[in-house]
């Protein structure tokens, strides 16, 4: 049987795109079993809908955050989800929910982390004057864009930069490495040794 991804989002969903054109033309061996978003007004949520996958969304305004990620995580059960892949997910998740799918959280942000974490990435490698970003996979725990690194590319910074041509570079990393972590987590031929991620 093909393992599942929950999809996590709260905006534009370009990530999830990618993923989910890698999903169709039988690149990523592996199905989209729910996509969730906070916003229901994300665009990426409504390319979900029109790609046909089971999605749902309730916004967060007011509900406790462990009330709120208890609700995502009986979803994600109820939908059989393997691997949960946040992409553009705008929250950070709760212990309790991190700790039920532990080691099963993917996530990717705009940067070499461990530099410039949190908002405005490319913004922060701009103003920081680093010659050289990129964007990182990695699985998520409880702190903010902190867990172990599957992949990473690195992305030149030009001298002409704005943060819309660099976030644009980016990106086209981010879509690339982004299914390769992917298809190597569901492989399952890496452990993990503290911080590091290893290949076996
Ligand atoms: C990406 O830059 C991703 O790295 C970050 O949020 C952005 C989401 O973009 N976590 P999109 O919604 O996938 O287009």
């Amino acid at each position: 049987m093909k393992q599942r991804l929950g999809i996590l989002l709260s905006g534009r969903g370009s990530n999830f795109e990618a993923i989910a054109r890698n999903v169709l033309n039988g690149t990523l061996a592996c199905e989209i079993g729910f996509v969730f978003s906070n916003r229901p007004e994300a665009p990426g949520l409504q390319l979900a809908r029109e790609l046909g996958f089971d999605v749902a969304s309730f916004p967060s305004k007011g509900i406790d955050r462990a009330a709120f990620d208890e609700q995502v995580a009986k979803l994600l059960h109820q939908h059989r989800v393997d691997l949960i892949c946040l992409a553009g997910y705008m929250r950070l998740l709760t212990g309790g929910f991190v700790s039920q799918f532990s080691g099963r959280i993917l996530n990717i942000h705009p940067s070499l982390l461990p530099a410039f974490p949190g908002l405005d990435a490319q913004h922060q490698a701009l103003v920081h004057g680093v010659k050289v970003t990129g964007c990182t996979v990695h699985f998520v725990d409880e702190n903010l864009d902190s867990g172990p690194i599957l992949l990473q590319s690195p992305v030149p910074v030009l001298d002409n930069d704005t943060v819309e041509s660099l976030s644009a570079r980016i990106l086209r990393e981010e879509h690339r490495i982004y299914s390769e972590a992917i298809a190597w987590v569901l492989r399952g031929n890496y452990r993990i040794e503290g911080r590091r991620v290893i290949q076996t």
